[in-house]
């Protein structure tokens, strides 16, 4: 009983300190700018199960895409839009390279490295904005996840008591550190919060926007449909500068 409680306790401040650390939208900025649409992308994250959508749907979408992987022969898709370039997100040398000639990023960075602290989700998102300053791309869309900053807790109880404190918490801190370099930077960007992820097909008629998630249960959505979604954010202003949850 005393070990729940002070678990329960444990559980509590990390949510609030999640919720303290990560990015806090506050209003949305009225954006008035005019929003290209970019020939040339670049995917971040295109051997994972968000990355490979963004690149198959970034393709059919008509775009010129780059990959940035670390092994090439996991990507296993064949276009002539298509472009693969080995490297790290960890090695800044490898993202300029990548990023040359690109408009906008979009990055689904992950990793399974749970039990201990990394700063990879950080540490390679500053390489990627360092490199976007470098080489005057102006447009990141990037993948976080719902639980952070102003969605503290909306992953529901069972992530916000069991997943996130027990498994995860290395994890989401890295998230946070992730969304305020974002924040800090000078490029235009998009962090997209979407809740437990699935292989599914796209189904679309998404929930979109801060008030999404549910402090109760835990909502959810497919990889595909967030590609959807962060592919949409290319081309327009309305979520520039904010944090947007997204479910089915
Ligand atoms: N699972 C969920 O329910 C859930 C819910 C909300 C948000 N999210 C977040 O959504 C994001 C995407 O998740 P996902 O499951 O679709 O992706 P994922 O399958 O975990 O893929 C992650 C991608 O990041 C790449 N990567 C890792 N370290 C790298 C490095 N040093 N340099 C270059 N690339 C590197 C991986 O490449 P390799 O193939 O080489 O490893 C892979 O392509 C993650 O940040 C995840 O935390 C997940």
């Amino acid at each position: 009983m005393t070990f729940l409680f002070w678990f329960a306790v444990y559980a509590i401040i990390l949510s609030a300190a999640l919720a303290r650390a990560g990015h806090r939208s506050g209003a949305m900025a009225a954006e008035s700018k005019p929003c290209e649409r970019p020939a040339r992308i670049l995917v971040v994250g295109a051997t994972g199960g968000t990355g490979r959508q963004l690149v198959e749907q970034g393709l059919a979408r008509g775009y010129a895409v780059t990959a940035l992987v670390r092994s090439p022969s996991a990507l296993q898709i064949d276009h002539p839009q298509l472009t693969v370039i080995q490297g790290d997100v960890l090695d800044y040398g490898s993202v300029e390279t990548a990023m040359r000639g690109q408009q906008a990023v979009v990055c689904a960075l992950g990793h399974k490295r749970f039990f201990y602290p990394t700063r990879i989700l950080s540490a390679g998102t500053s390489n990627i904005l360092r490199a976007m300053e470098a080489q005057q791309v102006p447009r990141l869309i990037c993948e976080t996840s719902l639980g952070i900053g102003d969605s503290a807790g909306r992953m529901g109880l069972y992530y916000t008591l069991f997943t996130i404190p027990v498994i995860l918490p290395f994890y989401f801190w890295d998230k946070t550190r992730q969304e305020r370099v974002i924040a800090a930077s000078s490029v235009d960007w998009v962090i997209i919060r979407p809740g437990a992820l699935k292989n599914a097909a796209k189904q679309g008629g998404l929930r979109h926007g801060r008030g999404v998630g549910n402090f109760f249960s835990t909502v959810s959505i497919s990889r595909a449909d967030v590609a959807d979604f962060m592919l949409e954010q290319l081309e327009s202003n309305t979520y520039l500068g904010t944090a947007p949850g997204v479910s089915w």
